[in-house]
């Protein structure tokens, strides 16, 4: 018999990976952070130098590739992600990455390979997946679906709070305003399963929450939904 899946779809700097990781060591489930499968893809295609454009060429460097994700000790650091054996947690967060992986992530090809290597991962259930698609098309028949967004500006903050925390240069609020409307806009207006809210989805808005009270939340009603 299959455990339970909940899915976390969201636009860019909710806080889903946090949220996600939490909720996942709450629970006792897996936890599958499916935009670091799309930011390792995307940061092999930029490596080896293929034009991002040319999907014949993005789907032969991409389908050989071995992807791993392994869960860190504690659910305050991220799982650590590799591709084809090289440790890229820190590589795929920069801002190369993060400028390239929507336009790699509309490719049909590449969506279609990742979310098969997705659904293989929670077949069994007993996860937490978080994306823009799990609960639209990667695990459309989850038991719990959560859209989890904030404002604009409390996203750039939240951002801004986390490079600041990694040590980086201090960065443009507005700026960081511009690049996360932009990865949402290419990610909600792509042809296959573009960013959306499912119809069964509960949306929780942030804004105003601590990260405690909406762990607290999504495991109330994960609890309502069994
Ligand atoms: O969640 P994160 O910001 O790491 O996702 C990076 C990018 O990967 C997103 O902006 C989106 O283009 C892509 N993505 C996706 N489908 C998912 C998860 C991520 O297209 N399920």
């Amino acid at each position: 018999q299959r455990r339970p899946v909940v899915a976390i779809d969201g636009p860019a700097g909710a806080g889903k990976s946090t949220v996600t990781r939490r909720v996942a060591s709450k629970l006792g489930l897996l936890h599958l952070d499916t935009g670091a499968m799309y930011r390792a893809v995307t940061w092999l295609v930029l490596e080896t130098g293929v034009a991002l454009d040319d999907e014949a060429r993005v789907v032969e460097t991409i389908a050989p590739a071995a992807i791993e994700l392994v869960p860190a000790a504690t659910p305050d650091e991220p799982a650590r992600t590799y591709i084809n054996g090289k440790d890229v947690t820190e590589a795929i967060r920069t801002t190369h990455v993060t400028q390239h992986v929507s336009q790699v992530s509309a490719l049909p090809a590449v969506r279609r390979m990742l979310v098969a290597r997705q659904q293989r991962y929670g077949d069994r259930g007993g996860i937490v997946a978080e994306g823009r698609d799990i609960g639209t098309h990667v695990f459309p028949d989850a038991e719990l679906k959560i859209f989890l967004t904030a404002s604009l500006p409390e996203r750039a903050r939240r951002r801004a709070r986390d490079l600041e925390q990694q040590g980086r240069a201090p960065v443009d609020l507005a700026q960081l305003e511009g690049e996360i409307a932009r990865r949402d806009d290419y990610d909600r207006s792509r042809a296959v399963a573009p960013l959306t809210k499912a119809d069964d989805a509960i949306e929780l808005l942030t804004d105003n929450l601590s990260l405690v009270a909406v762990v607290d939340r999504i495991a109330q009603l994960y609890r309502q939904h069994l």
